[in-house]
């Protein structure tokens, strides 16, 4: 182990979007302003050990998902380092050793860019504020958001829980398209909100979020949807803070038929829902109306289903789930999570069986 060799781990969350985040445009920045809820139980855990660069050495990258060599997503982080540039210069007297895990299994077709590029950002910008001697503050949070957008646009909202806002809106003062800000005061419900996920399909998607986001330059309902998305911002944030389930329901399931219906009438058009997607939403409305439970369900860029729920729920929402709806789920597989907190650091050694060191 060489003397001067820094760690730094982290354990970062994904999220699941209530208003969508769909289209992008210049530096990674949303055509529209987004908001989500901070998950908990699917998340990443990354260890970035720098080490300093021997006299001549270049600077490198060894990087290992799941305890093997990844080349694939080796370039990816590499060139996601290059394009950090001036926000992280210290990474060029280094050389990188980067450990990456899932909670999740990885073929669940839950997106996982949203917990990886906040869990990377982590590392590296506390990498770069342990140069600068910053410790972690507010500013290094709006950082570590930045440096996670340029990643993932999703994941910038991932370093704030329970719930985070990401692209200027005239109706949240301090909110930006280069970085998320936190939600205060979201109602006790929202905090403990229940997410089980059905996982209906474990394939990758054919059209990855960001080909999607590209299909909405010129896109036939590109202004519509950016006022779509700020109504229902606004419609949603007194919601939050008030603990209205319904007007958070509806939102969250009329933004899921949105970012489909976009898809739907894209040029070229293309189809990510299933029909077990559509079993499962049916079934959910059917269970709402007939039992009175609040269970709302959501989608993002594919065809699982997220099903929100309060926790005082959990019991019958789970039992339902287990008999009406697992034949409709891939390998009858369900993650079942909750809101979280946002991000936590962690010691190198970690509960996912990383390599102790
Ligand atoms: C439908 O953040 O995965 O989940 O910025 O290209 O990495 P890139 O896209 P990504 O898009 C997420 C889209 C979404 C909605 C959302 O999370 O807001």
């Amino acid at each position: 182990m060489h003397d001067n060799q820094l760690t730094f781990a982290w354990r970062s969350p994904s999220n699941i979007a209530i208003v969508k985040y769909w289209g992008k445009h210049g530096d990674q920045l949303p055509d529209n302003p987004s908001l989500s809820i901070t998950l908990s139980q699917a998340y990443t855990e990354t260890t970035l050990v720098a080490r300093p660069l021997n006299p001549n050495e270049a600077p490198g990258l060894t990087f290992r998902f799941a305890g093997e060599q990844n080349p694939a997503f080796a370039q990816r982080v590499a060139a996601y380092i290059r394009r950090l540039g001036s926000l992280a210069p210290a990474v060029k007297d280094y050389h990188l050793t980067i450990e990456t895990d899932n909670s999740f299994p990885h073929s669940s077709g839950i997106a996982s860019s949203a917990s990886a590029m906040s869990a990377l950002a982590l590392c590296i910008a506390e990498l770069q504020a342990t140069i600068d001697g910053h410790t972690h503050d507010e500013r290094f949070q709006r950082e570590v958001s930045i440096m996670a957008r340029l990643g993932s646009g999703s994941a910038c909202r991932s370093v704030y829980g329970p719930a985070s806002l990401w692209g200027s809106t005239e109706i949240m003062s301090g909110s930006s398209d280069e970085y998320a800000i936190p939600l205060s005061n979201i109602h006790p419900v929202f905090q403990s909100l229940r997410d089980s996920i059905l996982i209906i399909s474990e394939e990758k998607k054919q059209v990855s979020s960001s080909a999607g986001h590209a299909l909405m330059q010129g896109h036939q309902f590109a202004r519509a949807r950016i006022a779509q998305a700020t109504q229902n911002l606004k419609t949603l944030l007194p919601a939050l803070h008030s603990g209205d389930i319904i007007t958070f329901g509806r939102i969250a399931e009329s933004e899921a038929l949105s970012l489909h219906a976009l898809m739907m009438t894209s040029d070229p058009a293309y189809i990510l829902i299933q029909p077990n997607t559509l079993q499962v939403i049916q079934r959910a409305i059917a269970f709402r109306e007939s039992s009175g439970t609040p269970v709302y369900f959501t989608l993002d860029a594919g065809p699982n289903v997220h099903l929100l729920y309060p926790e005082s729920h959990e019991a019958d929402v789970k039992a339902w789930i287990n008999n009406e709806l697992l034949p409709f789920c891939e390998n009858g597989r369900v993650i079942h999570d909750h809101a979280g907190r946002g991000p936590q650091k962690v010691s190198s050694s970690t509960t996912l069986g990383m390599t102790k060191r």
